[in-house]
């Protein structure tokens, strides 16, 4: 062979290359687009359309240009979803492609509705350029994986790719697969969808959960009389908690203390994330390590990430507890610490929801919870101060609903949506292909399983107790059958759960809300609007409406409107709880604050333009259901 001549692998490599890169720029801009439009940062009334539809122009008077989008699609809820390119015609009728992001961004910036921060869009270009970056990493890992994957399912002569996991793994640790397979496509419009801006990318590949990654926790000691720890009803002490649950991690910690010279009945054992010990704690908690107030040293768990990065289940063949860790990394909209407040209120709350369940028959048939028993932080012993305990903390998250013994898969919502590796359509459509219909009879039937499943338990504890969950695609999984039919709603994550005294005081139950200053606050006594927003938001904007506009895209669906399904689902759950309702006021509503009025959802571009300085900032949708045909 010419050796000048470049090689056929080489040129196939670079083509992929190519490709891998055009994808995941059109990725961020079909979010940028989403976002800019949804949040009015460009006003979607002010675009001109074509005769035919999917056309579209909008003036940007200031700069004397025209943004003009070549295929541009109107969904339900005011989303808009460009499907084509981007150009830019100027006041010389000069025209050319919009080549990214960043040349997207910049375009557009003068005429945001919004003044952005100094340097805010600077850094969302670079969020979104990392994004870019991580993005290529994990669909270039992802197309090994999934050759991989085809040969063992080919191997093992089963039906489909969940078959196949059922069949070779044990329950807890096939849902964690499929959990980390999930994981790709991350939240689904943030523009910043995949930022880790303080990561190499090899570190994003070992420490990521769309990579399969396995990831070393060390179980080091905190001083008892420096910590608060705060725990579930059932819980004795952290220690006798830790022993039972992890006893072999429990031996070697008390051993490598004793060799030390320390006595075990003066230290808590702590797991840290291996990449914050070592790039975080070491260098910023030096003299908590120096003074004796937390030691770094102990054995270590090897454990898998789950999807949202740094809730860690241990490796191993008998379900052990999730481990849920502060890592100093940015990703996607903040630093992901553990704060005092989902310390205090995860056990809290897990309390109170299983108060709850245990006398609710009925609900508790369709909803389990991942409970958090217990959490420990840094607590300074003479101020109180918990502040740099945000850095130091740890909850452990119950397992025991992932090691069924009654046949039903567990599937984190962003899993369904993800593509499967064996025929690439997202993996909700192989549960729906297990009933041996696909047509559209059936996928309708499916959904409105689908929503009943997740919005019986959700409004059920949000009109009747108060109790928001945040039922996004990440926090929510939902349990399957042997015949796809979706059975049960399955929530984590409590911490930063919103709730509403009120209405579970006025049903006889109790929660101690945490009150900090400059923290804000989760349990509200006069106004229900937050805690509403929080359900409409991740529950029927993130994850109903994303899972809808999926199959309106992989199925024909020419005769039925989803979004009428999800209607007359959404009444019949309100029209079931009015008897049990407080007031008929209260249930007339908040039926109109979910079937009529506009959906609020969270900025989630405009927080990041203005530097997150406030987190609560949302934006109106038009209401899909309002009127739903
Ligand atoms: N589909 C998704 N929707 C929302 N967040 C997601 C999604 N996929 C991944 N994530 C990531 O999950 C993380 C949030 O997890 P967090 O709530 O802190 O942990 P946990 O749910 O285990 O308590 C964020 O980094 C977010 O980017
Ligand atoms: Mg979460």
């Amino acid at each position: 062979m010419d050796e000048w001549m470049p090689s056929s692998a080489d040129a196939e490599a670079q083509a992929r290359a190519g490709r891998l890169w055009s994808d995941a720029s059109r990725n961020a801009v079909n979010r940028l687009v989403r976002c800019l439009f949804a949040e009015r940062l460009l006003e979607p009334d002010a675009l001109l359309w074509a005769r035919d539809g999917n056309q579209a122009w909008l003036p940007l008077w200031q700069s004397r240009r025209v943004l003009h989008f070549t295929d541009l699609r109107r969904a339900p809820a005011g989303t808009l979803q460009n499907r084509g390119s981007v150009e830019i015609l100027d006041e010389i009728g000069a025209r050319y492609r919009i080549g990214g992001p960043s040349d997207l961004i910049r375009q557009v910036a003068p005429a945001l509705a919004i003044s952005p921060a100094s340097d805010g869009v600077e850094h969302l270009i670079r969020d979104v350029e990392d994004s870019m970056r991580n993005d290529i990493l994990a669909r270039r890992h992802r197309e090994h994986w999934s050759a991989e994957l085809r040969g063992k399912v080919a191997e093992a002569g089963v039906q489909g790719f969940l078959a196949y996991l059922e069949k070779s793994l044990p329950p807890h640790l096939a849902a964690m697969t499929l959990d980390q397979w999930g994981a790709l496509e991350g939240h689904p419009f943030y523009p910043t969808w995949k930022a880790k801006p303080d990561l190499s990318p090899e570190d994003v590949a070992a420490l990521s959960p769309e990579f399969g990654a396995r990831v070393r926790v060390r179980i080091a000691a905190l001083r008892k009389e420096w910590s608060y720890v705060e725990k579930m009803p059932h819980v004795g002490s952290y220690s006798e908690w830790f022993s039972q649950n992890f006893p072999e991690l429990w031996r070697d910690w008390a051993e490598g203390l004793h060799k030390r010279g320390k006595s075990r009945e003066d230290w808590l054992p702590l797991p840290v994330h291996s990449w914050h010990l070592d790039n975080f704690l070491r260098r910023e908690f030096a003299s908590e390590i120096s003074s004796g107030v937390f030691d770094p040293d102990g054995p270590e768990a090897m454990t898998l990430p789950s999807m949202s990065f740094r809730t860690m289940l241990p490796d191993t063949e008998e379900p052990r507890p999730f481990i849920k860790l502060p890592v100093a990394i940015w990703m996607t909209s903040e630093q992901r610490t553990l704060q005092a407040k989902s310390i205090h209120m995860g056990p809290r709350l897990s309390t109170l929801i299983s108060d709850i369940l245990s006398k609710e028959r009925d609900l508790s048939e369709r909803l389990e919870i991942f409970t958090e028993d217990l959490g420990a932080i840094l607590h300074h012993p003479v101020t109180g101060d918990e502040h740099p305990g945000r850095f130091l903390s740890v909850v452990y998250r119950n397992c025991d609903a992932l090691a069924r013994n009654d046949g039903l898969l567990p599937v984190t919502v962003a899993a369904l949506l993800t593509a499967n590796p064996i025929d690439g359509r997202p993996l909700i459509c192989e549960l729906i292909a297990r009933s041996g219909d696909e047509s559209e009879a059936a996928v309708s039937a499916f959904f409105r399983v689908y929503v009943g499943t997740v919005i019986r338990p959700t409004l059920a504890m949000y009109l009747l107790y108060g109790i928001a969950f945040e039922a996004h695609q990440q926090n929510s999984t939902i349990l399957f059958d042997e015949t796809g039919r979706p059975r049960k709603l399955l929530i984590r994550d409590f911490g930063d759960g919103r709730s509403f005294a009120p209405l579970f005081k006025e049903r006889g139950y109790h929660l101690k809300p945490f009150t900090r200053t400059g923290i804000l606050p989760t349990t509200f006594d006069d106004n229900i609007s937050l805690v509403r927003s929080f359900v409409i938001d991740a529950c029927f904007v993130c994850h109903l409406h994303e899972v809808a506009l999926c199959l309106d895209q992989h199925y024909p669906l020419s005769g039925t409107s989803l979004w009428r399904i999800l209607r007359e689902e959404a009444e019949a759950v309100f029209d079931a709880l009015r008897p049990r309702m407080l007031s008929d006021a209260f249930w007339q509503e908040e039926r109109k604050a979910f079937l009529e009025k506009p959906w609020p959802s969270r900025s989630v571009l405009r927080m990041h333009l203005e530097r997150y300085r406030d987190y609560r900032v949302e934006h109106e949708l038009p209401n899909p259901l309002a009127g739903a045909e």
